[in-house]
């Protein structure tokens, strides 16, 4: 690289960090990770010519190739075009009114704000309520999008601490120290937290907010769609309110479409629409986006929660299985599809993304620095309702042929143990 710019001197000192080249040399080993879909069809896709299993998207409710999702996505598409081509401040597409009201109306608040991602709701909300004099916490294991958004709302004057994740001793002894000095407070959580597959301890929380006189923002883009009665979220499933809650969920991971969104009340609506910057400088989503999170949230209105019921079923057996293979499965009691499974240490990753690859399985597998280091190596698996049985199967088979191959000694010591006990029930 040519170091006469300082484009080019600045590009050269970062791509050659250490970190960075640590990085690359492992992403390089790990066919599941960074590579080219070449096709996508109902949990099977195409990788570097292989066909494989897919149990690495993130569709829990399998609506994403569902006929009228993709017949509502084009009758938007042939009405509105792909783009309506102003930001929401200037005008927009009709549709939105309608999915706003009708996730407002499911969640069971006065009004709620669509972002065209998570990501950009967050910078939009974090930053616009936590300034100066404000005291902005965040659980260490938080989305990177609230972490990102936290940095800007420092920028913005605000203080900003962070605190091991659940630990609420610590949380507690930081807002001890400081919320007397600051005017709001916030602790920012994720709903769900997608490298543990865990709920958030959110009575916790509430307790500890209402001690301390703060209030909590919650990142829920895992939960809305898929945990909590009919799937309204990760403070339905606890039976409790928005009140001195900033609530904000995805319309991705459950719908199968594309957004975020901000439940807010009525009174504060116009705050955040003339305020919020990634509201008033951002584009909007596209129609076709629009129509098929509308048309998600009918499918499964009318279904009447079929699909979670198919998806707790699978979560269930899954879990079951692997354990009984022989792996720890993290949050055991956390009824999630995403089930984050214990396979060695870090120095294990490669050969295990490798296997499932081997396998033709595509699968997720995560390490430090991803996850904590003392975690080790982890493959996450993401199931969804429309996973097949017998796909299943096959996942549990590669599952115990990883078993057999990261345990050798084990594996042959229970097959001993399996024919003497064979034997004694023959020779009783
Ligand atoms: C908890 C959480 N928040 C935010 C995001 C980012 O969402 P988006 O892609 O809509 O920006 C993700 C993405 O996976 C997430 O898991």
């Amino acid at each position: 690289m040519a170091s006469s710019t300082p484009l080019a001197r600045l590009l050269e000192e970062r791509s050659s960090g250490r970190v960075v080249k640590h990085l690359a040399a492992i992403l390089d080993q790990l066919p599941n990770s960074y590579c080219q879909l070449e096709s996508l069809g109902r949990h099977e896709c195409v990788i570097r010519g292989r066909r494989m299993l897919n149990f690495n998207a993130i569709n829990y409710l399998g609506l994403e190739q569902h006929p009228e999702m993709i017949a509502s996505a084009q009758q938007a598409l042939a009405t509105w075009g792909t783009l309506a081509g102003s930001s929401r401040a200037a005008a927009e597409v009709g549709l939105y009114e309608k999915l706003e009201s009708k996730i407002a109306e499911k969640i069971g608040v006065e009004s709620v704000i669509v972002y065209p991602t998570v990501t950009l709701a967050n910078h939009g909300v974090i930053p616009l309520l936590m300034r100066k004099r404000s005291l902005l916490l965040t659980d260490q294991e938080v989305h990177n999008s609230v972490q990102r958004a936290a940095i800007e709302a420092k920028g913005a004057g605000a203080t900003l601490g962070s605190f091991i994740h659940d630990d609420f001793t610590q949380l507690e002894q930081i807002l001890e120290a400081q919320r007397g000095q600051h005017s709001h407070a916030m602790i920012a959580l994720d709903g769900v937290y997608s490298m543990a597959g865990t709920y958030l301890n959110l009575p916790r929380y509430e307790a500890i907010a209402k001690k301390y006189d703060a209030m909590l923002y919650i990142d829920d883009a895992h939960g809305f769609g898929v945990v909590g009665p009919e799937g309204r979220g990760i403070v339905s499933h606890y039976g409790s309110n928005y009140d001195n809650t900033i609530y904000v969920a995805s319309l991705e991971k459950g719908l199968a479409s594309l957004g975020g969104f901000v439940a807010v009340p009525q009174a504060a609506r116009d705050y955040f629409r003339y305020n919020s910057y990634t509201y008033t400088f951002s584009g909007q989503l596209p129609p076709p986006y629009l129509a098929s999170a509308l048309t998600a949230m009918e499918i499964l209105e009318r279904e009447k929660g079929a699909r979670l019921t198919r998806l707790h079923e699978l979560i269930g057996r899954v879990k079951t299985e692997v354990q009984e293979i022989g792996f720890e499965v993290i949050g055991e009691d956390h009824p999630f599809p995403l089930v984050m499974v214990k396979v060695g240490e870090f120095e294990n990753i490669p050969e295990v993304s490798q296997f499932f690859y081997d396998e033709g399985v595509h699968i997720l597998t995560v390490g430090f620095p991803v996850i904590p280091q003392s975690r080790g190596a982890m493959v996450r698996i993401s199931l969804s309702a429309t996973h097949a049985d017998s796909q299943i199967d096959r996942l549990m088979a590669a599952f115990r042929k990883l078993h057999a191959k990261l345990n050798p000694s084990r594996t042959q010591q229970d097959s001993r143990e399996c024919l003497a006990d064979t034997a004694s029930s023959v020779a009783a």
